[in-house]
């Protein structure tokens, strides 16, 4: 396996110079997919000309959006602004879905200070023309903790609804056999145990999913540098639930282009932004390394093997190097 992985691409301003004259859009610009499926924006999620000037006349069935939680890996800021940030970025999300649409949101916890964002977005959420369907909680493999906490291994997925949108119950079905009997009930006059009367051999994700490993370097999906990358098959999940081929769905904070990725393999349309050129960029290698080859990610290898010198690791920050933490033990460190 290669070792050859970038730092925190949002912090290494030694590698964040070097890479920008590689990055094909700057600020307030937009790449067209010549295949004509995608858009990939630098763009910020919450500025109205920007993201009308994404849409032009589309309008969206989903959006997946993954912001920066205002926790400690990100950058941290007063919580009545994060909220009037959010709310801004989801006025402007609803105001380019369709009647029958779903909105999908990501968001942490901090259990280091009073557990906001999450109860303060919930409630601003409440204002707004779309109805809460479900919290659902992704049990992360491995966890941060001490011996004198649990050990945080959840991440919290928001879903709201408005209208009467698309959910295709097969996206909801695991890979984990049913293995409990039981829950008898008569039918047709004899009794018949729970396996029986259900359409499928194996378990529902529910609202609990226990069935996704988080992203890290030794999988084939792992993109570094990016240091909050969301696991393909939980993206894979959300919008196979909520969409149909050729829908379009949104994503106003790409990062690693997970979401671009996801719609490229399920045959939707996307259009995804982050403001950050480097992060555009990546999105973008990600969606033609798939197209050319076919893979996931780059492993522990990096997108921009083509043009940063191997020598590019004598200035950066050792720490970031060598097996790249998860953007979990980042969020939650070692208390
Ligand atoms: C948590 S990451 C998203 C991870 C992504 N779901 C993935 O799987 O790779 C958040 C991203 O939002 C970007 N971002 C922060 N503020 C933004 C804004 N106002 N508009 C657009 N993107 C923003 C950051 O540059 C960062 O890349």
């Amino acid at each position: 396996m290669k070792n050859n992985p970038l730092p925190r691409l949002d912090q290494n301003t030694d590698v964040r110079e070097k890479l920008l004259p590689h990055c094909r859009l700057s600020y307030g610009e937009i790449w067209e997919d010549p295949k004509g499926e995608h858009k990939v924006g630098c763009l910020d999620a919450a500025n109205d000309d920007h993201i009308t000037t994404l849409m032009g006349n589309d309008f969206a069935h989903l959006a997946v959006h993954d912001p920066p939680y205002n926790l400690v890996a990100f950058e941290e800021r007063n919580l009545n602004e994060y909220i009037q940030w959010c709310q801004k970025w989801v006025e402007l999300t609803i105001a380019h879905l369709n009647k029958d649409a779903s909105l999908y949101v990501w968001l942490g916890a901090d259990q280091r200070n009073e557990f906001q964002p999450l109860p303060d977005f919930m409630i601003m959420m409440r204002q707004m023309p779309m109805k809460p369907r479900s919290l659902i909680t992704m049990r992360n493999q491995r966890g941060f903790g001490t011996q004198k906490n649990w050990m945080a291994v959840r991440q919290e997925l928001l879903y709201y609804v408005r209208g009467n949108p698309t959910f295709n119950i097969e996206a909801e079905y695991t890979d984990i056999p049913k293995i409990l009997r039981g829950y008898y009930k008569e039918v047709n006059g004899s009794m018949t145990e729970n396996g029986q009367r259900s359409k499928s051999e194996n378990i529902r994700a529910g609202n609990v999913w226990v069935d996704v490993q988080q992203v890290f370097y030794r999988m084939e999906e792992n993109v570094s540098g990016c240091y909050a990358q969301k696991p393909i098959k939980a993206i894979d999940r959300v919008v196979s639930a909520a969409s149909n081929k050729r829908d379009l769905v949104l994503d106003f904070f790409a990062h690693s282009g997970t979401t671009l990725l996801s719609c490229e393999r399920l045959s939707r349309r996307c259009f995804t932004v982050d403001t950050d050129p480097i992060y555009c960029e990546i999105a973008i290698r990600r969606l033609e390394r798939f197209r050319s080859l076919g893979h996931l990610g780059w492993q522990n290898g990096h997108p921009f093997e083509d043009v940063l010198d191997p020598s590019y690791t004598t200035c950066a920050e050792e720490e970031s190097f060598g097996q790249q933490q998860s953007a979990q033990s980042i969020l939650f460190g070692e208390q």
